[in-house]
């Protein structure tokens, strides 16, 4: 069961629409709620510069991935992580899942069952053997970051290893805050890798640390996500402590891909009882 705790942000207030009637009457703190009902999936600033959304292969992002790469773009412990997380974060059976710049896999836990998986990429015959969407749809975000879904549809987004080749950053997360559900989550997650000339500047010309703090400010330029949390290395798995688990997870972590991933939600987090 997941009960809704109030969140210290903005866009919490967002759940308050009678504070925008009786302007006359309104308190200061109702007028300032009221201000941010309005501002609720606003961009507020933006993140990057006009150099820093240059590619080093300026050719359409279509182009390049016109033909089916069926290969893993991190290593093992990497996925370990990031399935582990989504198991996590990512309320089962009735969830409605968006996964955002996906390919032919989608690095949810096999065990559970959602209510809808939703694919989104650049590459049709990439998404159509990716076993866990029902369905898919293909566009580029760096032409049009307007996504063709309905307003609070999802309970949880997903971009993995992959918002490096955003050049809108800001659009589309703002986007994504439009379609998530309140409480819903937004996972992105990363490691070092890339195709270097398909990577923003902004992201190719700093480190690991950097790029952590520019998903953060991604989050933090929209108005009304929850304040960004980073997760670095594997997440524990709650069930299994076992000393040869242990001995396996922390060699597995010295070998892997580094994991990075940045959690935000919207308006508010839901809390498990
Ligand atoms: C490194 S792959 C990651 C795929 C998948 N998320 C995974 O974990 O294996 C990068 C993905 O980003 C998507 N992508 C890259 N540029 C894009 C763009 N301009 N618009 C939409 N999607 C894009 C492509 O669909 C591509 O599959």
């Amino acid at each position: 069961m997941l009960s809704l705790l109030l969140s210290r942000t903005a866009g919490a207030a967002t759940l308050l629409p009678s504070l925008h009637s009786n302007k006359m009457n309104e308190s200061p703190r109702a007028r300032k709620a009221a201000a941010i009902v309005s501002r609720a999936g606003e961009v507020r600033r933006q993140v990057l510069s006009a150099d820093g959304r240059t590619k080093l292969n300026p050719r359409p992002d279509k182009e390049f991935y016109d033909y089916p790469r069926l290969v893993k773009h991190v290593d093992d412990g990497f996925i370990e992580s990031l399935t582990e997380t989504y198991r996590e974060r990512v309320e089962g059976e009735g969830a409605e899942v968006l996964d955002l710049m996906s390919s032919w896999v989608s690095h949810l836990p096999a065990e559970i069952r959602y209510r809808r998986v939703v694919g989104h990429g650049l590459n049709a015959g990439e998404l159509a053997r990716n076993p866990r969407l029902d369905r898919f749809f293909v566009q580029d975000l760096n032409v049009d970051h307007r996504l063709p879904l309905g307003s609070a549809t999802f309970d949880a987004v997903l971009c993995a290893v992959s918002v490096q080749y955003l050049q809108q950053p800001e659009q589309v997360f703002a986007e994504v805050f439009r379609v998530l559900k309140p409480g819903g989550v937004f996972i992105v997650s990363f490691s070092n890798r890339m195709f270097y000339d398909k990577a923003i500047s902004a992201w190719r010309d700093t480190s690991d640390y950097g790029r952590i703090q520019l998903v953060v400010q991604y989050f933090q330029c929209v108005s009304g996500f929850t304040e960004p949390e980073v997760l670095r290395g594997m997440p524990r798995k709650q069930d299994d402590l076992s000393p040869l688990t242990w001995i396996k997870r922390l060699i597995g972590k010295l070998n892997s891909d580094p994991f990075y991933a940045v959690i935000s939600y919207k308006n508010v987090r839901p809390i498990k009882d």
